[in-house]
């Protein structure tokens, strides 16, 4: 194990310029424009794999194309196999004025890395690649086989990779996954996440006009449908922070006393989180913490709202349409299907005759939950406990990681999720960034980890 860590310790600066370089693709799964940014990404990285020693393929999909890369093993090894799911594809950058440094073009300062991608989530899972470049080139056994997982449309719901699953149950067959996509509520708390939101993704467009009209000939006599979108949107929450869709809450399974101990005895305040965020004052569904608020609770999200005249000084018409997108972000417990089906429904009931109602359906996925106590759970806290030198935490989170369902549901395997971001990162945000200390840490967890994980 030691020439293990001491490789990590002198390799950091090359580790840092090549992740800079992965950092240069403008990978944006969402954008049709980037198509080609996102398969040179791919190669890029399947050639990186081959450098330090994996065996490794660009596999296409019908989507974005997925990285397999593996460390070379002989057919019914004795020992264990795990899998390392990470993604190279990133959320688009804009707003691009308010970035400080262009998103793809890596910055360094004092110990962070800016760049979109760089926490969320190419540094993350990079930092795993440089830990087994480190048992190949000392000449360290691994104890484990392992198999890299690197998708490129998790920004986009991995629309294609359940069914590359299936097709590929054999080869990915394993004893679980471990994934670093998830947070830390800070640089001294290491943390174990057991639980994710799930999700629901959907764009509501309502249609007034066959085209934008003059707002002086014809304002007054049609509904303008930014209007009716707002006023129909203003209807689907209270006062409380409650979501007022009949039956929403119907499958919400209360907290128990326990985890809203557990809640309570995390490091950050709502003042630190309001200070964080640059918000006037915080807002939440009334009788819940913020902690529980942002992890423990569903939410309706406008992501996006469109319509009309968008560029300087004005522009008198009536807009001819008005768009909305929206995630919902689900608990466990809550179907997607249904909630998607329950607010759809109550759209159409409360939706004005002076408009046409569209809904367009986006992707879905339940939410996570997973044992904190399973040997593998507790092999993993060893790992971080050695990599860190500090006492991990368990945590329930608010983001969605839509795969991790199918890794239990295809490959019938849990998954070990433990992430290297920070609160202050800016994932999805302008000026996103990478701990480098956390990058290190990750890279010593990843070492210690295929030790601890083997060992059971
Ligand atoms: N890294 C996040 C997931 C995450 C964020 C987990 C915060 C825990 C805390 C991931 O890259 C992500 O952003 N996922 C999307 C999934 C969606 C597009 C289906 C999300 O949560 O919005
Ligand atoms: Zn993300």
């Amino acid at each position: 194990m030691q020439p293990v860590l001491n490789y990590l310790k002198q390799n950091q600066p090359r580790f840092v310029a090549e992740l800079c370089e992965f950092l240069r693709f403008p990978s944006v799964s969402a954008q049709p424009q980037h198509k080609n940014d996102m398969s040179a990404c791919a190669e890029w990285l399947a050639n990186h794999c081959r450098q330090i020693g994996l065996e490794a393929a660009v596999r296409a999909t019908e989507g974005h194309p997925i990285v397999v890369a593996k460390t070379l093993r002989e057919n019914h090894s004795p020992r264990p196999h795990f899998m390392v799911y990470g993604h190279y594809d990133v959320q688009p950058p804009d707003p691009l004025d308010l970035w400080t440094s262009p998103p793809f073009e890596p910055r360094i300062e004092g110990r962070s890395l800016f760049a979109r991608g760089s926490t969320d989530n190419k540094g993350q899972h990079f930092a795993h690649l440089k830990a087994v470049e480190a048992y190949l080139k000392t000449g360290t056994p691994l104890p484990c086989d392992l198999t890299f997982v690197i998708e490129g449309e998790e920004e986009v719901g991995s629309k294609h990779l359940a069914k590359f699953l299936k097709t590929n149950r054999a080869e990915l067959n394993c004893d679980a996954i471990v994934v670093s996509d998830t947070g830390m509520p800070d640089k001294k708390h290491p943390a174990l996440t057991y639980g994710l939101r799930g999700i629901i993704a959907f764009e509501i467009t309502l249609h007034g006009p066959s085209r934008d009209l003059h707002s002086g000939t014809f304002g007054g006599t049609v509904d303008n449908p930014a209007m009716a979108l707002c006023q129909l949107l203003g209807k689907l929450r209270n006062k409380d922070g409650r979501i007022a869709i009949p039956h929403f809450y119907d499958d919400v399974e209360s907290l128990s006393a326990y985890e809203r101990a557990e809640f309570k005895r995390l490091p950050i305040t709502g003042r630190q989180l309001q200070k964080l965020l640059g918000v006037k004052m915080l807002f939440g569904e009334r009788g819940f913490s913020p902690a529980e608020q942002r992890s423990a609770r569903p939410t309706f999200e406008i992501n996006g709202l469109t319509s009309g005249y968008q560029g300087e000084g004005s522009k008198t018409i009536v807009p001819a349409l008005a768009r909305v997108k929206i995630t919902c972000r689900l608990v466990p417990n809550q179907r997607p299907e249904r909630i998607r089906k329950i607010v759809c429904d109550y759209l159409k009931r409360i939706c004005p005759p002076t408009v046409r109602l569209e809904i367009e359906a986006g992707h879905g996925a339940e939410a996570y939950e997973v044992s904190p106590t399973s040997a593998h759970a507790q092999a993993a806290l060893r790992a971080l406990r050695s990599a860190f030198h500090r006492e991990p935490v368990l945590l329930r989170e608010g983001g969605s990681i839509p795969i991790v369902n199918e890794f239990k549901n295809v490959l019938g395997a849990d998954t070990l999720l433990l992430g290297l971001a920070l609160p202050e990162d800016n994932a999805h945000s302008p000026n996103e960034k990478f701990d480098l200390d956390n990058f290190e840490n990750g890279q010593r967890m990843s070492a210690f980890l295929w030790r601890e994980l083997s060992a059971l």
